[in-house]
């Protein structure tokens, strides 16, 4: 496998806007999510952390995310907003989008997004992005804050036999997929250069957001395909409409009305 990433190959273009305040780089942590999480408070908004290897690593649904060692881009950023902030909804997305726009300028590979967070490649997972936030403690005086945390993985060098059976026919990589030969830094400089520009848009994300939404959506095939969701502890099943200008999906249910959902509460089981 490819040797570590290092700090001065990530920003050959010297600092980004918003991201790389902060750089941590682990040979190895339990979960590049979990650790930012842990320490969100006494870390600098922007700050990113990126692992060769994780021992406990984390996908949507309590799913574990499992990489053989140097094989994968895994990566998380911290932005500390506003409590009401509108990355709290938008992120997901975003990501998905900046780690796709990373794949295509970094290989042969046009992946395609599957609301609301994942990158496929020949019908199969190339990549993912877990968002999760929790409060900041702050006195009674400052403005409530939260940390929002993007943790991103995306398969760059693993082979056919390096996945488990059970996921075998479900996953892929770059290695697997790409007529190019795949370079795991230039995978991890994109995702954070693209997720850069679309944070930096604005302070508020919103002024952004269209464009996001827009591109996001030129790379979702799966409109008008049949899913189901869990939300809200229940299983959803139906037509996928539309994304809403708020980013939320908009499903004809089988047994019911329309209805939207969010990224942020909901999950994909199909
Ligand atoms: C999913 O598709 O279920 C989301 C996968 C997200 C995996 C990344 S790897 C870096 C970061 N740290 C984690 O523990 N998970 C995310």
């Amino acid at each position: 496998m490819q040797c570590r990433i290092s700090e001065p190959d990530l920003f050959p273009g010297g600092p980004l806007r918003r991201l790389g305040g902060a750089v941590r780089i682990f040979a190895e942590l339990d979960s590049t999510n979990s650790y930012m999480l842990a320490h969100a408070a006494e870390l600098v908004d922007g700050t990113i952390v990126l692992a060769d290897f994780q021992t406990a690593g984390r996908g949507r649904r309590g799913r574990r995310w499992h990489s053989p060692r140097g094989a994968s881009v895994l990566l998380s950023v911290l932005l500390k907003e506003p409590a009401s902030s509108p990355w709290l909804e938008h992120a997901t997305l975003a990501a998905a989008l900046a780690a796709c726009e990373a794949v295509e300028h970094a290989s042969t590979c046009r992946p395609a997004l599957r609301w609301p967070n994942d990158l496929m490649l020949s019908g199969k997972k190339l990549g993912g992005v877990l968002v999760e936030s929790t409060p900041l403690t702050r006195t009674p005086d400052e403005p409530a804050q939260r940390a929002i945390v993007i943790g991103v993985g995306i398969n760059c060098l693993q082979q056919r036999g390096h996945w488990e059976t059970a996921i075998a026919d479900t996953a892929t990589s770059l290695e697997i997929e790409s007529a190019s030969a795949v370079d795991r830094t230039a995978v991890a400089r994109g995702v954070l250069e693209r997720l850069d520009a679309h944070l930096a848009g604005t302070g508020e994300g919103e002024a952004e957001w269209p464009g996001i939404l827009a591109a996001w959506k030129s790379r979702c095939e799966d409109l008008g395909a049949r899913v189901t969701l869990r939300h809200d502890r229940r299983a959803w099943t139906g037509t996928m409409l539309d994304i809403s200008d708020a980013g939320d999906l908009l499903v004809q249910l089988d047994h019911g009305p329309r209805r939207y959902f969010a990224a942020a509460t909901t999950t994909r089981v199909r």
